[in-house]
This record gives structure tokens, C-alpha cells and sequence, in this order.
């Protein structure tokens, strides 16, 4: 597998090949579900430039930032058997960010006016400057993007559209552990007691989706508390938004297509899960 440090050192690679090339950006600590868009990516590219960066300016807390797991041996180990056609990119700051470690800002209007937008500020800025970057940097046809983190896609699409950066974005669907747990990173944190509660999240938007409680958001709202925090867990937000504008609703229309979009502690660790709504 070819390891580079630089943008300019894959610019360089690429030079002389006209080759395809497919981008997954991740901040690593990789599980089966970074592994599905890697995979995804080689079957629809030549080459594969997996980004292992773990990005400051996305996040809110520095505790955060430094809990945030990274093992760039396990991440190696788990690619191989996609190593003929994949670039590990672990850049440094100076890569991605030539000036201050800083975030431009952005207008993505209701995209992002909601949910993780609101609940950690500032979290889509720091996402758009360093996708950008690395767009700009390695000029992807195609990038890979989990809906595990719908709303990020949403923003992405419409700053690839806004900057003009011609890139097809790529839409995978969530992997998760058996029991139902949306894979993340941020499971390694979780205390054998947390792990063991979490499933309860994806369990209750599943039990809710077929309960014919469809049409009042704030009865779905207090349901999903209830069942939630019987456990370790603490819910922070609990929202319907529908897909097109991730607006929040409070009631239901027909014929719309909603998704639930909720964020969860478990401890300091949160969580963050979506599905779609069956029509009602
Ligand atoms: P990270 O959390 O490492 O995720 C990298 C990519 O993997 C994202 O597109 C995310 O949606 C996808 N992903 C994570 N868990 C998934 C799962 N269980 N199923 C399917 N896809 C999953 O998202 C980021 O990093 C960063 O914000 C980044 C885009 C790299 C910018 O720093």
C-alpha cells in the first residue's frame, strides 16, 4: 500500500497516469463501516486515496478532540486487502491548513441551520474547510460518504455545488455492529455498560417507526427519552426533519419522506444515529 504524507507527493504520483482516482476522507480509527466506502471506492475507481486526518477545527471540545481514538496500524492492517489500489493519506496540519489552523465559514442555509449544526457550532465549518481542502488537493472524480452522518452529506453535496468543485458525491448506507449500533469511532470509548445500552438507540427509532404514533412528533419525542434513558444513556436531542431541507417538523405530512435524527450520551461519549421514516 503506498503511504503518502503530502497532497503534492499524490499530485505527483498521479501525473503521469491518467487514472481515476475515488477520495475517502475519514479522521481513522477505521471500522467495517469506513471499510464499505473504501470498498464501494475501489470498485468504482482505480485508485482510492483514503485521508486519515482527525480534523481540530470540527470539533467543539478539546477534550474531544484529544479523547478521539487513532491507531494508524489497525487502520493499515484492515485496508490490505484492498492495498493494490489504495494511497493512505495521513497528512499533517500544514497539508490541509498552509495558514492558521482555523475554519472559513459557510452558508448552507438550512442545511446545517439545524441539529448537529446547532448542537455543536462551528462543527460544519471546520467539515466544509477541510473537505475542501482536500478536494482541491487531490481532485477526486468521485468521494465517499456514510449516511451515518446524513446531515454532513447534505452540506457536502451542496458545497461541492457551491464551490463549483465538479466532484461526484457518494452516498453509503450505515453499517452497524449486530446488534444494531451504528459503527463509530467513538464506540471504543464506551464503558462495557455503555456498550451494552446503546443498542437501545437504533432499537427504539426502529419500535417507533412502526408504532402508530407517526403523526405527533412530541409523543415520538418523549417515547424515545423514555425507552433511551431507562439505560446509562441521556438523550440530547431527539428531531424529525424531512429529507430535502432538514427542517424540523412537528407534524407529519403525507407523502413526505422524514428522517429521525437523534443525538445520544453515553457519559462524555455521544452518539449520533439516523433512519429514514417509512411512509405513514
Ligand atoms: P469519520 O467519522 O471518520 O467518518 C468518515 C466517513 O465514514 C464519513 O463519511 C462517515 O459518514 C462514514 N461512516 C462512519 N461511520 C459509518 C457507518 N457506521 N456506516 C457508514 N458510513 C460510516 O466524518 C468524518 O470522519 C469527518 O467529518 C470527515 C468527513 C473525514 C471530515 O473531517
Amino acid at each position: 500500500m503506498l503511504t503518502f504524507k503530502t497532497s503534492k507527493e499524490i499530485r505527483a504520483y498521479f501525473k503521469s497516469r491518467s487514472k481515476s482516482i475515488g477520495l475517502v476522507p475519514t479522521m481513522g480509527a477505521l471500522h467495517s463501516g469506513h471499510l464499505s466506502l473504501a470498498k464501494k471506492a475501489c470498485a468504482e475507481n482505480d485508485y482510492v486515496v483514503i485521508s486519515v486526518y482527525v480534523n481540530p477545527t470540527q470539533f467543539n471540545h478539546k477534550i474531544d478532540l484529544e479523547s478521539y481514538p487513532s491507531n494508524i496500524n489497525s487502520d493499515k492492517v484492515l485496508l490490505d486487502p484492498y492495498s493494490d489500489q489504495i494511497i493512505f493519506y495521513t497528512p499533517d496540519h500544514k497539508d490541509l491548513y498552509p495558514g492558521k489552523i482555523q475554519s472559513k465559514s459557510y452558508n448552507f442555509g438550512s442545511i446545517t441551520a439545524h441539529m448537529e449544526g446547532l448542537f455543536r457550532p462551528g462543527h460544519f465549518d471546520g467539515v466544509a474547510t477541510v473537505v475542501e481542502a482536500l478536494f482541491k488537493n487531490i481532485q477526486p472524480k468521485k468521494a465517499y460518504f456514510g449516511e451515518k452522518d446524513f446531515q454532513q452529506l447534505q452540506m457536502i453535496k451542496n458545497l461541492n455545488a457551491q464551490k463549483k468543485m465538479n466532484v461526484t458525491i457518494v452516498s453509503c448506507p450505515i453499517v452497524r455492529e449486530n446488534d444494531g449500533l451504528a459503527m463509530s469511532s467513538r464506540n471504543l470509548l464506551l464503558s462495557p455498560e455503555q456498550r451494552k445500552a446503546a443498542p437501545v438507540i437504533y432499537a427504539t427509532l426502529q419500535t417507533l417507526n412502526k408504532k402508530n404514533l407517526k403523526s405527533d412528533v412530541s409523543l415520538m419525542n418523549r417515547f424515545f427519552k423514555k425507552q433511551v434513558e431507562q439505560h446509562c444513556l441521556k438523550v440530547e436531542y431527539f428531531f424529525v426533519a424531512s429529507i430535502n431541507d432538514l427542517i424540523p417538523v412537528s407534524k407529519l405530512e403525507l407523502n413526505k419522506k422524514y428522517r429521525f435524527f437523534v443525538a445520544v450520551f453515553a457519559g462524555k461519549t455521544r452518539l449520533i444515529d439516523t433512519i429514514e421514516l417509512d411512509r405513514i
